[in-house]
């Protein structure tokens, strides 16, 4: 019988069940291997990885690999559809198996129940490279691009605009452990996860939450949009959806009713002309790729706390 690690294992799939210094130490470190890029190049050595991933990925899946490369470790990339799990293997069997083999396994999956059956299955830390519920290391590079920008998010004010989705639901999670302004402006049918919320404001958080996107915008140092159709969207008219959200556009209109200062974020891919205009996203004001950027040096620092090291 192999012998459990369980008590030594750190999972990153959830911001809320990660202690908020352990956070903070996440992007402090992000922040160092930014500026020492060939640093760190020991702390993977002889650690494996698998990224499992079931949904396309463009920045997750290449700053995950390049981050493991670059601190001394090794990665597999694995896809549902070539390996057995496309052909019915269990989650069970898969997590059994794949974490006697390494580390660490990343999991980009279509359902959060999925990545909690393979946690709980697995002798290996699990990360969440994004669900159907939440994006936490998205997130992440969120903070530490604010955080570089400027000087602290303690006490910000943070706009979301649009659609409550998965990164929304993160960025609720994220309120209320940082403490920051969250005020979102989202239409009803399309709030972000009820459980989620209510856990934040039973916690204190600061959020509001309101349909009228002119509510957000005049104290906003930052205003975060994500696209209106997600990769796990159960909408089944989503022409209809895109319409009702045409309204949650982050336009040079809207830009113009924030302060001076307010700067734009979007975790990409942005749908240009939807829910943001390329006025926008393409003017000085836009830090999405630096943000896309961060996420490369947050992973080494989401590493880091799930190896203990
Ligand atoms: N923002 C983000 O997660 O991008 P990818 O889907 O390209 O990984
Ligand atoms: N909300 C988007 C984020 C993509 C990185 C999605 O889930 O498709």
């Amino acid at each position: 019988m192999q012998q459990k690690k369980i008590n030594t294992i750190k999972n990153f799939i959830n911001l809320n069940e990660i202690d908020r210094d352990e956070l903070y130490n996440i992007l402090t470190f992000g922040l160092a291997a930014k500026n020492d890029k060939t640093g760190y190049s020991n702390l993977l050595k002889n650690k494996s990885l698998i990224l499992l991933f079931d949904e396309p990925s463009t920045r997750t899946r290449i700053s995950f690999e390049l981050a493991i490369n670059q601190l001394g470790g090794h990665c597999i990339f694995l896809d549902s559809s070539t390996s057995q799990l496309g052909r019915g293997e269990s989650i069970k069997d898969t997590a059994k198996v794949l974490s006697r083999y390494v580390d660490g396994v990343i999991i980009r999956n279509a359902s959060h129940k999925d990545l909690n059956e393979f946690a709980n299955n697995s002798d290996c830390s699990v990360i969440n490279a994004l669900t159907n519920l939440s994006h936490p290391c998205q997130i992440m590079a969120d903070l530490m691009t604010l955080h570089e920008h400027m000087g602290s998010i303690e006490n910000i004010n943070i706009a979301w605009v649009g659609d409550g989705n998965n990164v929304a639901n993160t960025w609720i999670q994220a309120s209320q452990i940082f403490g920051f302004n969250l005020n979102m402006a989202v239409p009803s049918q399309f709030s972000p996860n009820k459980n989620y919320l209510k856990l934040a404001l039973d916690n204190k958080a600061k959020i509001n939450i309101t349909e009228n996107i002119n509510d957000v915008v005049s104290n906003a140092d930052c205003i975060v949009t994500d696209t209106w159709v997600s990769m796990n969207d159960k909408e089944t008219n989503k022409e209809e959806k895109i319409k009702i959200l045409e309204q949650y556009q982050v336009n040079e209109k809207l830009f113009e009713k924030t302060p001076k200062h307010a700067v734009f974020l979007h975790c990409l891919p942005a749908h240009r002309g939807q829910e943001v205009t390329n006025e926008v996203i393409d003017s000085p004001r836009s830090l999405v790729y630096q943000q896309a950027e961060n996420r490369l040096h947050i992973q080494k620092g989401i590493l880091k706390y799930c190896f203990g090291i």
